[in-house]
């Protein structure tokens, strides 16, 4: 489980996280809507132990993200898997070996490291044919569906996703969409998800929060989420 307790989260002297609480459990999904700038970003790499926080409690399973604790860290980061606004692949690298890096350092044999990355490659639905490309031959949805296949590899309990379908076409963001569904039903990943899209926003509304003013909201039942986002 993830739990933030009352925290605060200022980014150069501007406080962007305000008493902010938010808990997820093993298995869920849930969604993070807000305006662009509001702090989402923040938010995520905070939770995710990348960026440091002055004041409350973030933990995952009972043990407390401190990004200056990195023995702790180490522990932390092998459950999280994080997929990045923009993929933030290794250029110099292949698709394969981009989804096995993390592997990799972890010490596996190659045969084994490529076994896994082909497993991954096909996980998100890409053919054989793209693990030889490089990031710079690949299309922005391609480079999120390799992305989200090296967060895999590494066999997380959480995924976070930053705007997983920001610049991405219709078809693109409809085929994300139910890959993050079906990651969470099938392997039972618990995901978090951080977007400003409605339309995926929507498809897992259950579990839907709005960040205001450095809080979570939850939206109220009765208005849709288009009238509360327009507010
Ligand atoms: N490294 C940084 N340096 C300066 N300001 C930053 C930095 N990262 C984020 N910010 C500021 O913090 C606020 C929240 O940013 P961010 O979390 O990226 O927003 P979002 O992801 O919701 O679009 C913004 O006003 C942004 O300008
Ligand atoms: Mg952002």
């Amino acid at each position: 489980m993830i739990k933030v307790e009352g925290l605060v989260k200022s980014v150069q002297d501007r406080v962007i996280l305000k008493d902010l609480n938010f808990t997820l459990k093993q298995g869920e999904i849930a969604v993070i809507l807000g305006r662009s700038g509001i702090g989402k970003t923040v938010f995520i790499k905070t939770v995710a132990g990348l960026l440091p926080y002055e004041k409350g409690i973030v933990e995952v399973d009972g043990m407390r993200v401190n990004p200056y604790n990195y023995t702790d860290m180490k522990i932390i980061w092998s459950k999280i898997g994080f997929v990045f606004q923009y993929g933030a692949l290794l250029d110099s690298l292949s698709t394969i070996e981009n989804i096995g890096f993390g592997l990799k350092e972890n010490g596996f044999k190659e045969k084994e490291w490529k076994r896994i990355a082909f497993e991954k490659l096909e996980a998100v639905g890409l053919d054989k044919s793209v693990a030889g490309l490089m990031p710079a031959q690949l299309s922005g949805g391609m480079k999120k569906m390799v992305s989200l296949a090296r967060a895999l590899a590494l066999s997380p309990n959480y995924l976070f996703y930053d705007e997983p379908t920001a610049g991405l076409d219709y078809s693109m963001v409809v085929r994300i969409t139910s890959l993050i569904g079906n990651i969470n039903k099938i392997l039972g990943i618990a995901s978090l998800i951080i977007t400003h899209d409605l339309y995926l926003a929507k498809k897992f509304r259950e579990n839907i929060y709005f960040l205001k003013d450095g809080r979570l909201v939850k939206p109220p039942k009765k208005v849709t989420l288009e009238d509360f986002y327009d507010e």
